[in-house]
């Protein structure tokens, strides 16, 4: 146990989680409990770098954590906590605003993209936002920060600034690496399959929700883009929806896409689409049930983030009271 790597990562509970969340992120975290020592966050603070309305925000919450556990995060095998429940990470996130450069904040592309897309509330919260990130994962002296692509740069930035402040005060933080999984991790969105499937873009109707009903599921499907040829056949640059669904459909039955390509072959799109459809609604359903069987118990839910920030706390002062020290600061 004490030899594990520890992995950590965090979800903004800003929405609905979608299908891309689930097959690139959420079923992989769902493997790791046994060989690593696994952190799951749900980061509330972060999230209110954009206006939230107060009761969505504690709604949206409660069925992440909800949905961590349908797809298989055992709250006994992993921590599962609400990042303001620790209050070490705004603590830490403080300090290590003092060891990140305006320079290096500024050359963030999501800074750049979200206050392209937000600019009347372009506020220092959000400038700052990998500060807090970088304090989410040092506290906890992560090894690997399971992330999608866009995340990078910010894993990029919290390794800098550990390396400034282990360079200033001795070994304090281990250096965390990325850890990108090679399959399933970009599932587009099915109206527009050269963007990454986001709740943000919700309304094209080319993005399922993990907790999306059967009938919705297999409507986004069947209204799904393709192309004007009729083969199924993965070929990620002239064919992108039809190569998308060829991912989706095999990290939903684990058939390659050789095999997905052979099934298919005297098919046409209209029957391939269904087929998608149904492995996903499958896929989908066990996860929607048991979701909605915890969302209406509160009481195991509250027991499940209290044990996970009670059990998250004790790991993240360790890494605060040595940092507090490092510094110059008295304990109280
Ligand atoms: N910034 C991440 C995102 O938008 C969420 C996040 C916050 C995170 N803290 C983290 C991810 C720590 C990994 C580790 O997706």
């Amino acid at each position: 146990m004490e030899n594990k790597k520890v992995i950590l990562s965090g979800i903004q509970p800003s929405g609905a989680m979608t299908l891309g969340t689930y097959l690139g992120a959420l079923k992989n975290w769902a493997t790791m409990a046994d060989e690593f020592d696994c952190y799951y966050m749900i980061v509330d603070m972060h999230a209110i770098t954009a206006r939230q309305i107060p009761a969505e925000l504690r709604k949206t919450q409660l069925t992440q954590l909800a949905t961590y556990i349908a797809c298989g995060l055992d709250p006994e095998k992993n921590t599962l906590f609400i990042q303001s429940h620790v209050p070490a990470h705004a603590q830490l996130g403080w300090v290590l605003n003092c060891y990140t450069m305006f320079g290096e904040l500024s050359r963030m592309t999501q800074f750049k993209e979200k206050s392209a897309r937000n600019a009347e509330n372009i506020n220092a919260g959000l400038f700052t936002y990998p500060a807090l990130q970088a304090a989410d994962i040092l506290l906890y002296q992560a090894d690997y920060v399971p992330v999608g692509d866009d995340q990078k740069q910010h894993i990029e930035l919290t390794r800098d600034i550990a390396v400034r402040f282990n360079g200033i005060y001795g070994d304090v933080f281990k250096l965390p690496e990325p850890y990108i999984p090679k399959i399933g991790a970009r599932i587009m969105d099915l109206q527009a399959p050269e963007n990454k499937m986001s709740k943000s873009a919700i309304d094209d109707g080319g993005c399922v929700l993990i907790l999306d009903k059967p009938e919705d599921i297999m409507r986004a499907f069947k209204r799904a883009v393709t192309d004007s040829e009729t083969s199924v056949r993965y070929d990620l640059k002239n064919k992108p929806g039809i190569s998308n669904l060829i991912q989706i459909y095999s990290a939903c039955t684990g058939n390659t896409f050789q095999e997905i390509e052979s099934e298919f072959s005297t098919k046409g799109y209209g029957d391939f689409k269904k087929s998608v459809g149904e492995a996903v609604v499958e896929t989908l359903r066990p996860i929607r049930e048991e979701a909605h069987r915890l969302i209406a118990d509160k009481a195991h839910l509250e027991s499940a983030y209290k044990q996970g920030a009670e059990k998250a706390s004790r790991t993240a002062n360790k890494t605060l009271r040595k940092v507090y020290k490092k510094i110059g600061f008295i304990e109280p």
